[in-house]
């Protein structure tokens, strides 16, 4: 494994990390054991960064990651977030009083009196223009209830907007072979304010892993089959917003840029990594198996200045126009 500086924090992260979506909820069928045994491989193969949220599984992920803590000696870095919780997810819910609470209860499901950090969980876009926000967490951090805070953002212009809070220290976003546009105006801009970026959605939901065909199904309780349209939450987050049939399409095209020996889930990982600005990518991961893989990206060599022109020509020639304007 390797390891980049996250922002101003000091820390040093591992360049690949952990997405704690699915062992929480919505992604059809999982098993805590498998879960756990997930976690500790990552831990195993060096990954000192987990991403979760109080939303999935209502604390579930951010207990089992609490779990492993216990399990485990090694430093682990925990990044969570609230908001999410708001029903309806109003800009209004992002008020102290709320935050508050929201923190006091990943407290207790991460069993600690301090979170590393804290992310706005995709507020709405109000949220931004909206100071006492950000001074409401600063408050949180000299009481000493988190460590650092950041956001999690749908846009590109969302993550400009919020880099301009010097509180923030770490912006996720969704970046991957068919989400590009953040390397654009933003990555150069939080590399000058040295703010930490997290690569979400990796994958695209698997996507990018190379091993769905047009047949493949999910379950009704995994997003992939109830959210395809938008249907529950934004649809950048499900396939990237990327129509399934012409991801599939562009995935057979990228498959060609694999190298040996390498796995095409490593390849797209390893393409994030190009990119001197992320501090690390937190694909989502199930099993141990998939752990594995996912790590094993860290490991590649600096991929070819052809095979990085060959993916841009792919998604400018399947994806550009469906998602580059859209966030
Ligand atoms: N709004 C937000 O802040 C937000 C939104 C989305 C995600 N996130 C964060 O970002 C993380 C990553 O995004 P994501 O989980 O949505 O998507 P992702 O990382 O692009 O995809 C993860 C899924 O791909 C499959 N997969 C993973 N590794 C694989 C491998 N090596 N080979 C084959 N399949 C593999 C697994 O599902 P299957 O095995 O079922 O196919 C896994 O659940 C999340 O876990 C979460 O922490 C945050």
């Amino acid at each position: 494994m390797r390891y980049r500086e996250l922002g101003r924090t000091g820390w040093k992260v591992s360049e690949i990390s952990f997405g704690a979506w699915a062992i929480g909820s919505m992604w059809g069928r999982v098993d805590d054991n498998e879960s756990l045994a997930a976690l500790h491989r990552a831990v195993d193969l060096g990954v000192n960064f987990f991403d979760t949220a109080d939303v999935y599984g209502m604390g579930h992920s951010e207990r089992l990651i609490a779990r492993l803590r216990k399990e485990r000696l090694e430093t682990i870095y925990v990044a969570t977030k609230a908001g999410r919780r708001l029903s309806p997810h109003t800009a209004d819910g992002y008020n102290r009083q709320n935050l508050k609470q929201f923190i006091e209860d990943s407290l207790r499901n991460l069993e600690t009196d301090c979170l590393d950090l804290v992310q706005l969980h995709c507020p709405t876009t109000e949220v931004y223009y909206r100071p006492e926000v950000f001074g409401a967490l600063d408050d949180l951090t000299k009481e000493g209830k988190i460590r650092y805070y950041g956001v999690s953002v749908e846009r590109v212009e969302e993550a400009l907007k919020a880099i301009e809070f010097p509180g923030v220290q770490s912006i996720q976003i969704i970046f991957n072979m068919f989400r590009t546009r953040p390397a654009e105006l933003f990555f150069p801009e939080a590399q000058r304010r040295r703010v930490g970026i997290l690569a979400r959605v990796p994958l695209a939901s698997g996507l990018l892993a190379g091993k769905m065909t047009s047949q493949s199904s999910f379950g009704t309780d995994d997003h992939r089959n109830f959210n395809r349209h938008g249907e529950r939450f934004d649809v950048g987050e499900t396939f990237s917003g990327v129509d399934f049939e012409t991801g599939l399409a562009a995935v057979e095209e990228l498959r060609e840029l694999v190298p040996p020996g390498a796995t095409m889930a490593q390849f797209a990982l390893r393409w994030i990594l190009m990119f001197e600005a992320v501090t690390c990518a937190i694909p989502g991961a199930k099993r141990p198996s998939q752990v594995e893989d996912n790590a094993g990206a860290a490991d590649l060599p600096p991929l070819t200045d052809a095979q990085m022109a060959k993916a841009r020509g792919v998604y400018d020639q399947y994806i550009r126009e469906l998602v580059h304007q859209r966030w």
